[in-house]
């Protein structure tokens, strides 16, 4: 019998084509920072988790915008369907759009997918359904570097989840779900770090020679 339509695994987009970068790293790390700096020096779509589950979270009609207020609030992961589902879709729309420049030719295209996954059900559902992913960029500093980064946006920023109470929550949360995602993918080789504590120009030449490596690979297996 013929594989249905709901068995069929293959991914939407396929991986030789598109390139998908997954940045990781706690919150406060420095990911959305350094992923403009990427956008201007690569064409990469830069597309934050956290930021479309904050514009879903507000747009009128959603039926998942309390489910998203409390998570995001309580610091605590929104089940993975909403996420990906947001994920895929903006991707496409990415495509639709048909961008030109650097890495858009022909039906090719790269992604920096910020805050994803960040845990590992999302992990494996993406890169089963969605796309492939090929590398995972890392950012690490330390906690007391985090807080202060944070509690500084916090002043700003006006997200309900910049203030000491969510960041502990959700520092909890990146140390049981997402940690063990950048373990699965270390294992597999796949994941680069950059250590993001000292200055962000500097932060910024070190993500760039990690993604300049990965095109190289990637041209060698394409
Ligand atoms: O990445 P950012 O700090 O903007 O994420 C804010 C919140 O959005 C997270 O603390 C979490 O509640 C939610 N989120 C999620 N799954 C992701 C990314 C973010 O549930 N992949
Ligand atoms: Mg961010």
């Amino acid at each position: 019998m013929p594989a249905s339509p709901i068995d069929n695994t293959t991914p939407t987009f396929d991986s030789s084509k598109i390139t998908v970068i997954y940045v990781l790293g706690g919150p406060g790390a420095g990911k959305g920072t350094q992923c403009a700096n990427l956008v201007k020096d690569f064409g990469f779509c830069h597309l934050s988790a956290g930021d479309l589950l904050r514009a879903e979270q507000t747009r009128e009609g959603s039926q998942y915008g309390e489910l998203i207020r409390t998570c995001i609030k309580e610091g605590t992961i929104v089940p993975m369907e909403v996420t990906i589902k947001l994920l895929e879709n903006a991707m496409k729309a990415e495509l639709e759009r048909k961008p030109r420049g650097e890495g858009w030719a022909d039906g090719k295209g790269r992604f920096l997918i910020d805050g994803f996954p960040r845990k590992m059900d999302q992990a494996v559902k993406f890169d089963e359904t969605v796309c492939l992913s090929t590398k995972v960029l890392f950012f690490t500093t330390t906690e007391e570097v985090m807080l202060s980064r944070l509690l500084e946006r916090g002043k700003t920023s006006g997200r309900e989840d910049d203030n000491v109470e969510s960041i502990k929550k959700r520092f909890r949360t990146y140390a049981n779900d997402t940690m063990p995602v950048i373990q699965y993918y270390a294992s597999q080789g796949k994941v680069a770090e950059v250590d993001s504590t000292v200055a962000i120009e500097d932060v910024h030449k070190a993500a760039r020679e990690v993604v300049l490596k990965i095109f190289a690979e990637k041209q060698q297996t394409a």
